[in-house]
């Protein structure tokens, strides 16, 4: 009996701090004071991170890249955002891959006004940080 109680609470615990790691990874990806994205139990996000996911979900990336990212016909972005910097990001959303069937969002104003925020969402699922693919916003 003693040996769960302190099995919940080390548990408990654990809990705790992964939560405090997940509300700072975002701050350590950006080089400015403002984080790249803020997130709460992994699930909960800042206005403009939700506004990526959004852009996410209005533009159908999940056809082809998955509805958690993990890839279909288009690679896994959780694997390459590990890779590619955020202006190849840019590029490659804005411009598209046509040959290789990528489209262009280039003129997808819900897509192209989003982007720095897209970018922070995917970034924040391909960090770990977002541990799940449907957001909703901070309390
Ligand atoms: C019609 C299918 C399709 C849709 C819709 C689509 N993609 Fe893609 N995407 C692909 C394919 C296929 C590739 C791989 C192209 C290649 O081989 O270079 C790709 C590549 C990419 C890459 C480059 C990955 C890398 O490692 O170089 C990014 C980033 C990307 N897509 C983001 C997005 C985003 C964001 C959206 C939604 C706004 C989106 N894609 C919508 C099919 C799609």
């Amino acid at each position: 009996m003693r040996y769960l109680e302190f099995a919940v609470a080390a548990a408990l615990c654990v809990v705790g701090v992964s939560h405090a790691q997940e509300a700072l990874a975002g701050k350590k990806q950006s080089d400015s004071d403002k984080a790249l994205y803020t997130v709460v139990d992994g699930y909960k996000v800042d206005a403009d991170t939700l506004a990526g996911f959004r852009a996410w979900r209005a533009a159908a990336c999940d056809r082809c890249h998955g509805a958690n990212q993990e890839g279909m016909v288009g690679p896994s972005l959780i694997e390459s955002l590990k890779v590619i910097t955020k202006e190849e990001f840019i590029a490659v959303v804005r411009d598209g891959r046509l040959d290789r069937g990528m489209q262009s969002f280039g003129n997808d104003p819900r897509v192209m006004d989003n982007i720095d925020h897209l970018y922070a969402y995917l970034k924040g699922r391909s960090d770990g940080a977002i541990t799940r693919a449907r957001v909703q916003a901070m309390d």
